[in-house]
């Protein structure tokens, strides 16, 4: 495996595999990484020439400084994997290298930016677009790798290359789990035991949520999760929302079964953790 830090060394190198005629196949990350990030790599590795991998803790999309801070780091393990993916090129750049000057970008998702994700956590998206068309522009990848665990993000991204008309296509992969259901996340390495143990309750709820969905309408549905979420006191529900699949906005019925899901947010001690289903 490659391993870069500049961006000039690796577009240097890029742009002359792809001029032999590669398909590049990339997978953007902050690192810490997992079963379900590795899971994208070997989806992404399958299906092109190469396995461009980078590993970015990306400041300007935390709102938090204190979450920025306690991000988990471990380029060491993470090389390891990457390395038993098959990763061809890891790009790992410093802040500096990332940000040499202020970033001024705004971009307008509309309404997409305006629930869930987007309206609890303010900046969040616009620091994600900057990030990733950044890393487009360096990489230039053939298709690149999204999980469906950050469904949300998953949306805005597709919607930053449709306005930028960037020439990348845009791979969703499913929600990796643990055996006991929690979905994979680099935070769950913050949880305590305790924590731990109460994580899946959350995909517990979310599929029991799904189990009724033909015997309870959406309004009572949204209820009846909130309540399942608040009934456990080590929860600290966020939110749960019913949307469809495309402007994410919130649905008054399931309508014609066009794809519906739920979201949730919370926070479990001092992690913040999120999860969705698929209703439909
Ligand atoms: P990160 O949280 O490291 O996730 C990198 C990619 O892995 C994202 O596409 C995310 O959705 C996917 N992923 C994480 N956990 C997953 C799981 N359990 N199942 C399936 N896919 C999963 O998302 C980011 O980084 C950043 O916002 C980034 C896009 C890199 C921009 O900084």
């Amino acid at each position: 495996m490659l391993t870069f830090s500049k961006i000039i060394e690796t577009t240097v190198f890029l742009d002359s595999e792809r001029k032999q005629g590669r398909n590049i196949g990339f997978v953007p990350t902050m690192g810490a990484l997992h079963e379900g990030h590795l899971e994208l790599m070997r989806r992404a590795k399958r299906e092109n020439d190469l396995l461009v991998v980078s590993i970015f803790v990306n400041p300007i999309q935390f709102n938090k400084s204190e979450d920025l801070e306690k991000y988990p780091r471990n380029l060491e393990a993470d090389k390891r994997l990457l390395d038993s993916v098959g990763c061809d090129v890891l790009f790992s750049p410093g802040t500096q290298e990332m940000y040499p000057e202020e970033v001024t970008e705004n971009y307008n998702f509309g309404q997409l930016e305006t629930v869930m994700e987007g309206a609890h956590r303010p900046g969040h998206f616009n620091g994600v677009a900057i990030v990733v068309k950044k890393l487009f522009e360096i990489v230039h990848p053939h298709r690149a790798y999204f999980g469906e665990k950050d469904f949300q993000q998953l949306a805005i991204i597709q919607k930053l290359v449709e306005m930028e008309k960037m020439p990348v296509e845009i791979v969703p992969c499913p929600i990796v789990r643990e055996a006991d259901g929690l979905a994979m996340s680099s935070r769950n390495a913050r949880l305590t035991t305790k924590e731990r143990a109460i994580a899946p309750r959350i995909f517990e709820i979310l599929q029991y949520a799904k189990s009724k969905k033909d015997s309870i309408c959406t309004g009572p549905m949204k209820q009846m999760v909130i309540n399942m979420f608040e009934a456990n006191e080590d929860f600290r529900l966020e939110y749960f929302e019913i949307t469809d699949n495309k402007d994410l906005q919130p649905v008054t019925s399931w309508g014609n079964g066009e794809g519906i899901l739920g979201f949730v947010a919370l926070q479990l001690g001092n992690v913040r953790l999120i999860d969705n289903v698929r209703f439909i």
